[in-house]
């Protein structure tokens, strides 16, 4: 398998939405918000792609004040892709770029029972910085940050 990153957009939304359908279930974000996250200026979207198919996407928030950091808003790979570093692949690459627009920082929220997640995260060297209650309804949040 070689994984490529590219951009994201609103040709392939279709097939980010059944990705993200089997990564949530009342969490997943709708469709519309996808369309309207792949849109937004300050937004960086990328897909991992083996071939033609996608196998995970990433979708990050550039914040523009003074501190200047990325917020990670989804990371989704597809059910058969996992364990590949598909995950991996993505994070590495919005890190580079982030960094490219002078990012300084990247902070990102995870379910507190998201083990694979949470892993990841920290494998990667984010570290834990907060809790924060109730965050997904009845579920906490962990509260994840990275310098870059
Ligand atoms: C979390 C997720 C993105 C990981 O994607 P992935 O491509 O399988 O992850 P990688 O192969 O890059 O794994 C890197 C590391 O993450 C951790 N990890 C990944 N999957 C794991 C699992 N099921 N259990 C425990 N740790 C796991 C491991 O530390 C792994 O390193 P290792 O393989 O050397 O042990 C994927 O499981 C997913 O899409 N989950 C549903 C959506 C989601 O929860 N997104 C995060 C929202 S905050």
């Amino acid at each position: 398998m070689e994984i490529k990153i590219e951009n994201a957009n609103l040709r392939l939304l279709d097939a980010l939405y059944r990705i993200e359908e089997q990564c949530f279930d009342a969490e997943a974000f709708t469709k519309r918000q996808i369309a309207y996250l792949l849109t937004d200026y300050n937004i960086i979207a990328l897909v991992a792609k083996d071939g033609p198919n996608i196998a995970g996407f990433i979708i990050v928030q550039v914040e523009t004040d003074d501190l200047g950091f990325g917020h990670i808003i989804t990371i989704n790979v597809a059910q058969k892709y996992r364990g590949r570093k598909v995950a991996t692949c993505l994070l590495e690459e919005i890190e580079r770029l982030l960094k490219q627009r002078g990012a300084n920082e990247c902070r990102l929220e995870v379910r507190e029972d998201n083990h694979a997640a949470i892993n990841l995260y920290q494998k990667l060297g984010y570290q834990r910085i907060g809790k924060l209650e109730r965050y997904y309804d009845s579920k906490h949040g962990l509260y994840f940050k990275k310098p870059l």
